[in-house]
């Protein structure tokens, strides 16, 4: 058998392959940005073509560069940007549009009629998501209304749906397997989470044929194999990239939780079989699992996370790399009764407030450049805190443990400050790459490289666990600045 297992991490801004040997350790990474492509104001597409050429370039030039012969790949596992959609024609193999990214905001009119039509509750209880245009399904429909013909075609089974992990198999098997996994169905808007199926409803609600839709299997499975220079390498594990974080992180019981901090943070929380219904505006989704004996998710995120330090860089000019926010909130004791709530694009779960804008408050004749710098990190903090008591609400849980990953999760202040803030212990782990990691343990785990999960448990390790250290009055006394500073944002620009 192989030695090592190969992850390729198609994300929204570039792809990458990394290579785990048998201790997790990470044998080489490869990455490579792709163009965004922005036809108008709110629109954002990727050519697919690009996306599978940055990702098949990623993974050759690993292995050359680190002289892997094909034959010393056990399994490649695949973790994806979830939603985006690509329709594509199932003898040329070339799609009929651009791939409509996760983040593109073209069908929300199309979102508003489903609502006026009463599905806005249908949506909730079938496929635990909030309508909103940000999942795959009206995304489809979009591309169906517009390219002429198109909608006939699918009907006659000439054209073909998936999300990003499904064309790369597609492409990577040579048009032999149109597959996904429930985490990545889970996030189409069309995928019943409890039936395990696509839903009639909705797909008649969008006019999409059920014949372009793929097969869903549970996301550690044998889905078909690549011939990479004649070794035919299985593909044995495919997620979406939370759901895959989630798994890398090893939160398989009920009640763990990771915090991605990246441009924007996403909080997963596994909460076992019940598939929770959200009174505080998380969705629920699927996690990835090796059988059909699915485990459920609550999920919420931060629209603004890590993005309000690169704006404190470009815009305001307040530091000249990322890193320095770091250094600089270490500097003062306390940010002087300055809070920064970054709502440039509204507030997501649980608020909900799309009229939201960013605001900093509490400026006196005493502040100082470091006091905004350090209420922008704290901000971070403070809304990934506002998710877990969110997630507390719904399942009626306490957390008193986080695991974390992602860019920003390098910033010891800012993981101090959440461990403070929640009052609970934030772990980071060695292998920060848990997205890649999470999908090749899935692919490990499904074709025998590691045993099951316990082997996979035992080799996490955590590097640092930041243990709060905050009084409880004092967490109080920053949390009601916090709630009152974000009700100043709330409704400014309707
Ligand atoms: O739901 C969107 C998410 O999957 C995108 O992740 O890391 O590619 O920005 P990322």
């Amino acid at each position: 058998m192989g030695k090592y297992i190969l992850a390729l991490d198609q994300g929204t801004t570039s792809s990458r392959a990394i290579l785990f040997d048998r201790d997790q350790n990470i044998a080489g990474v490869e990455q490579k940005e792709f163009v965004q492509i922005y036809p108008r104001e709110g629109w954002v597409e990727h050519d697919p073509m690009e996306i599978y050429s940055s990702q098949y370039a990623v993974m050759m030039e690993l292995l050359t560069r680190k002289d892997v012969s094909p034959k010393d790949i056990a399994a490649i596992g695949i973790t994806n940007q979830r939603e985006t959609t690509i329709v594509w024609d199932k003898k040329t193999g070339r799609p009929i549009y651009n791939a409509i990214v996760w983040q593109c905001r073209r069908t929300s009119d199309i979102v508003d009629a489903l609502v006026k039509d009463g599905l806005g509750d249908h949506i909730k209880n079938t496929t635990g998501l909030v309508a909103d245009a940000y999942f795959s399904g009206t995304k489809i429909k979009w591309i169906l209304d517009h390219v002429e013909g198109s909608r006939e075609r699918a009907r006659k089974g000439e054209l073909l749906f998936g999300t990003v992990d499904t064309w790369l198999v597609w492409k990577f098997t040579n048009g032999a397997v149109h597959a996904t996994d429930y985490t990545n169905a889970s996030r189409t808007m069309l995928y019943d989470i409890r039936k395990l199926g696509w839903d009639d409803k909705l797909l008649k609600a969008l006019d999409i044929p059920r014949e372009m839709l793929p097969e869903v299997y549970p996301s550690g499975r044998v889905f078909g194999t690549a011939n990479i220079q004649g070794e035919e390498i299985p593909i044995a594990g495919i997620a979406g990239d939370q759901q895959a974080a989630l798994f890398g992180q090893c939160c398989f019981e009920k009640g763990e939780a990771k915090n991605t901090y990246g441009t924007g943070c996403f909080l997963l929380m596994n909460t076992g079989d019940i598939p929770y219904e959200s009174e505080n505006g998380l969705l629920t989704t699927i996690a990835a699992s090796l059988d059909t004996r699915v485990q459920y998710v609550l999920e919420g995120s931060v629209f603004v996370g890590g993005a309000v330090i690169q704006w404190l860089r470009d815009e305001m000019r307040f530091i000249t790399e990322s890193a320095d926010s770091e250094y600089y909130a270490n500097k003062v004791p306390d940010t002087g009764g300055v809070y920064l709530v970054p709502a440039f694009t509204g507030l997501g779960a649980p608020y909900w407030d799309m009229y939201a804008r960013g605001c900093i408050m509490g400026l006196t004749r005493g502040t100082k450049r470091y006091h905004i710098i350090r209420a922008a990190e704290e901000s971070i903090a403070y809304q990934s805190l506002d998710l877990v008591r969110a997630m507390e609400k719904d399942t009626g849980t306490q957390l008193t443990e986080l695991k974390v990953d992602g860019g920003a999760s390098r910033d010891a202040f800012l993981m101090q400050f959440q461990a403070d803030i929640m009052g609970g212990e934030i772990k980071r782990p060695v292998v920060r790459e848990t997205t890649a990691l999470g999908a090749a343990c899935l692919a490990g785990i499904a074709t025998g490289f590691w045993k099951d999960k316990d082997e996979v448990r035992a080799k996490w390790r955590c590097d640092v666990a930041f243990a709060p250290k905050m009084e409880k009055a004092r967490q109080e006394e920053l949390l009601e600045g916090w709630h009152k500073a974000v009700g100043r944002s709330r409704g400014w620009a309707n």
